[in-house]
């Protein structure tokens, strides 16, 4: 089990995320990744049952929530995809968008996007 870590970030949502509007809210950023063809093809064969609930545990504590994360570290998990800076920026992209589609606040999914930037070192593959 691996915690996301977000509890020494600067304080996020002054009330938690609502995790129902969440939900909703990774429903849409899987169909969107699955949608772009530069991202697709990372899932296939992946249970996106499971990458829906693990995201949204994930993205509830990135947004200040109580840490129910119990999926793997970020490294373990996204290494073996070989991603690049330019599918990183994209998945933030359609996270950001998803969120904003559920009537999250412009201020809370940019301090979003500032806490998932230090993974970026952690998701992207070292270039060769
Ligand atoms: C915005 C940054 C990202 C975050 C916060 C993120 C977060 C996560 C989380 C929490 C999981 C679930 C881990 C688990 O089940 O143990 C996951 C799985 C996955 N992510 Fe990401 N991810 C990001 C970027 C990306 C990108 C850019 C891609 C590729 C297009 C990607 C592809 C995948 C795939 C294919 C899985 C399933 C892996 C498996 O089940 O073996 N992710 N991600």
């Amino acid at each position: 089990m691996a915690m996301v870590g977000f509890k020494d970030a600067e304080p996020g949502a002054a009330t938690p995320p609502d995790a129902e509007a969440v939900g909703r809210a990774i429903t849409l950023f899987l169909e969107r990744l699955l949608a772009d063809e530069s991202l697709a093809w990372s899932f296939d064969g992946m249970d996106l049952e499971r990458v829906h609930r693990h995201t949204r545990a994930f993205v509830i504590a990135a947004l200040g929530g109580p840490d129910l994360y119990v999926g793997r570290d970020m490294r373990t998990v996204h290494a073996p995809l070989r991603l690049s800076d330019e599918n990183f920026d994209a998945a933030v992209d359609h996270l950001v968008v998803s969120l904003r589609a559920v009537g999250l606040a412009d201020d809370l999914t940019a301090a979003l996007a500032a806490r998932l930037e230090p993974l970026r070192r952690q998701i992207v593959a070292p270039q060769p």
